[in-house]
């Protein structure tokens, strides 16, 4: 079956066309096209997503992603079996419109619309990745992105346990928060790990949120309100080149390596040897070398999807619509949007 996916959930305009031929565990998909259109110059003056703005480029994006999408899938719209798209959780102006496009097009082929959990298509990355191997539930997977940071114990499809999640800021916010303190760009994040190269990673002993070690939950406002504190009594130094990246250094460290204790935690209590890291954070160098090398300590196998399928895109979405379609999922026009959706829920949804 042919199916276009639809995301629009957060910042990303997404639309992807996926082929895929059943639901066996050895089963890939093939992506026949996975078009992109970001907002970081939107956003970038602002130091974050402004929800108002991200709303108005969906509106102008959405139609020729879509085209474009299935132009490059070099197929007809009537060659779709069906239309998948984000439902929630996110912004609810991006999934509007999305959601607004999804029935359009559905309506107008008359084939069936399929609502699609947004952290679902997350789980999904390292399927799309024909380099993936053996990949199968289940596993751990770590969700880190400018706007989630999750733990969730997946046993199969559909089948999901929330075991952590942040009480406040997400962790791309850490780092985008901590890069403006810094007087860096946005996104933050690449900016922090540039200027953290060369630095020492101890030199100044950052908060590590570990609200009880068996918890699984994460938070990251404090780490950011230490270093403005510490910024502050420093204001001679900012001038500093070195002392310049042993700060970023060490403020990188205090939150990959509470992403790392996490999750391998988040491993252990499970039972699982599988951890998936998806999200924008997850391209983050040290985060990847420090999970690599703990990991391998606890005989926990660490996959990294391709950065392209693990940040928000419309590929995720397709095959997670795709997998619900052929379980035989039909969602009616009243579909709605849902800012805030339990991943939870969908296991009780099933069937
Ligand atoms: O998944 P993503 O591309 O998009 C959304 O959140 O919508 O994640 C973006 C986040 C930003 O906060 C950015 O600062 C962070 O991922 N990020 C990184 C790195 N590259 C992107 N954080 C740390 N290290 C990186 N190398
Ligand atoms: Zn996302």
């Amino acid at each position: 079956m042919r199916i276009l996916g639809i995301e629009s959930s957060c910042d990303e305009t997404a639309a992807a066309v996926v082929e895929l031929d059943g639901m066996g565990a050895t089963t890939r998909p093939r992506l026949l096209s996975n078009v992109v259109h970001g907002q970081v110059e939107v956003h970038a003056r602002y130091g974050g997503v402004v929800p108002e703005l991200a709303s108005r480029a969906h509106i102008r994006n959405i139609q020729p992603v879509i085209d474009q999408a299935l132009r490059l899938a070099g197929i007809e719209p009537s060659a779709l079996d069906c239309v998948a798209v984000t439902a929630g959780p996110g912004l609810i102006g991006g999934l509007l419109t999305g959601m607004a496009a999804a029935k359009g097009l559905a309506m107008a082929l008359d084939r069936p619309l399929v609502g699609v959990h947004h952290m679902e298509g997350h789980l999904m990355s390292p399927f799309l990745d024909p380099n993936a191997g053996d990949m199968d539930f289940p596993f751990v997977a770590l969700l880190v992105s400018g706007g989630h940071t999750l733990l969730v114990h997946a046993r199969g499809f559909g089948d999901y346990r929330v075991l952590g999640r942040t009480r406040d800021d997400a962790v791309g916010e850490a780092f985008d928060k901590g890069a403006r303190l810094l007087g860096l760009g946005y996104p933050g994040g690449p900016a922090i790990a540039a200027l953290a190269e060369g630095g020492n990673r101890s030199a100044i002993p950052f908060p590590r949120a570990m609200p009880g070690r068996t918890q699984l939950d994460l938070s990251f406002s404090g780490l950011k309100t230490a270093l403005r504190t510490f910024l502050g009594h420093h204001p001679d130094k900012q001038t500093d080149a070195g002392w310049r990246r042993d700060v970023a250094a060490s403020y990188q460290e205090a939150i990959v390596e509470v992403l790392v204790t996490k999750s391998l935690a988040a491993c252990r209590e499970s039972g699982e040897r599988r951890l998936i890291v998806a999200g924008g954070v997850g391209a983050n160098r040290r985060l990847r070398d420090m999970l690599a090398e703990r990991a391998e300590r606890q005989a926990v196998r660490v996959y990294f999807p391709p950065l392209a399928l693990c940040t928000d895109n419309g590929a995720m979405i397709g095959l997670a619509g795709a997998r619900r379609f052929l379980a035989g999922q039909r969602d009616g026009w009243m579909l709605n949007a849902r800012a805030r959706w339990p991943i939870e829920g969908l296991a009780d949804q099933r069937d």
